[in-house]
């Protein structure tokens, strides 16, 4: 099956966008929508009805496994520039090795990644998969752009089952910067329809506003008027909810996320807690703090609300 529906003899350049059904992926298909035509946006997805369902919304889609390089070729054919995303999983290292490699060999002109809000010498090793991967970016050759996205504000409705009408965090009461998966997915889609001229070689910081477990709380509470309670917790609670089966995530991802909440806890990964904020220098407009998230996702935060 051709899968691909390329555009013919338009001087446009061609985007190809990975993790497009996820959480930022969704809202930089959005963004996508909203922008001004300048570029032909390729979406991919490594499931065949989901390609099917865009082609048929008149899109141009590609299927792209991360984990068979065998896909990308096709799906690289004539792409000036791409975004990386990977899910949370340590195949992230191999997936972007290999798409970047098929990326030299397709002649793209720049890639853009979603990394994290991380120093270059962290030893959590999540965050160090995503600096590696960096590196493994800027020795390819191809003009690059790093996204750092600090935590998303989407974790307080869907990290962990709720119970007893409180959300849990577990790095204590330690402070960590915040960013809405919207503003995340806004900053990309200006960065890919730019492109290179404007933002090779640049890194953005997405962390708008820092606050504490029981400060979001707060924050909750006084924007949607009803009862919210943060439950502060640690490391040890975290590594149960990965072993007890409420968090379904692979055992090395899992590991790190633990451990990243230890060295939030003891400091080693404290500049988590600070504000960087790129996003108004991106997108022309203020980032979306705490408040505004909440307000925005009413009836997401609902399940989390107490009675
Ligand atoms: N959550 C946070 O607070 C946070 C903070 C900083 C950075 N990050 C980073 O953000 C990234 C995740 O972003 P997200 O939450 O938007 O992701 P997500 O919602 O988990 O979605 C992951 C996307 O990747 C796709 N994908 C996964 N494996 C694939 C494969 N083998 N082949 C093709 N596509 C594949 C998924 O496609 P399917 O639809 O096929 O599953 C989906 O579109 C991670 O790299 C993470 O480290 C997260």
């Amino acid at each position: 099956m051709n899968n691909a529906q390329p555009q013919q003899n338009s001087s446009k350049p061609v985007v190809l966008v990975t993790g497009a059904t996820g959480q930022v992926g969704n809202y930089l298909v959005d963004a996508f929508d909203r922008g001004s035509g300048e570029i032909i946006v390729r979406l991919a997805s490594r499931r065949q009805e989901q390609v099917d369902k865009w082609q048929a919304e008149g899109r141009e889609a590609v299927v792209v496994d991360l984990d068979d390089p065998g896909t990308f070729p096709l799906a690289l054919a004539g792409v000036d520039r791409l975004f990386v995303l990977t899910g949370y999983s340590v195949a992230m290292l191999a997936q972007c090795k290999t798409l970047v490699d098929a990326a030299v060999k397709a002649g793209v002109q720049h890639v853009v990644h979603q990394g994290a809000f991380t120093n270059w010498d962290v030893t959590d090793p999540h965050f160090a998969w995503h600096v590696m991967v960096e590196r493994y970016i800027e020795g390819s050759g191809i003009s690059w752009t790093h996204l750092h996205p600090n935590v998303f504000m989407e974790l307080l409705s869907n990290m962990t089952p709720v119970s007893d009408g409180k959300f849990r965090i577990f790095w204590g009461d330690r402070r960590v910067g915040w960013i809405a998966a919207r503003d995340i997915a806004d900053v990309a889609a200006t960065v890919l329809t730019d492109g290179p001229t404007k933002h090779a070689g640049k890194n953005y910081w997405l962390s708008t506003e820092v606050a504490s477990g029981p400060e979001v709380a707060e924050i909750l509470t006084d924007a949607l008027g009803q009862d919210f309670q943060c439950e502060v917790l640690g490391p040890e609670e975290f590594k149960k909810t990965f072993t007890t089966g409420g968090v379904d995530v692979e055992s090395w991802y899992a590991d790190a996320a633990v451990e990243f909440t230890r060295q939030v806890i003891d400091g080693r990964m404290g500049y988590i807690g600070t504000v960087r904020d790129d996003v108004p220098f991106l997108t022309g407009r203020p980032a979306t703090t705490l408040r505004q998230w909440a307000i925005e996702n009413r009836d997401a935060l609902s399940a989390v609300s107490a009675s």
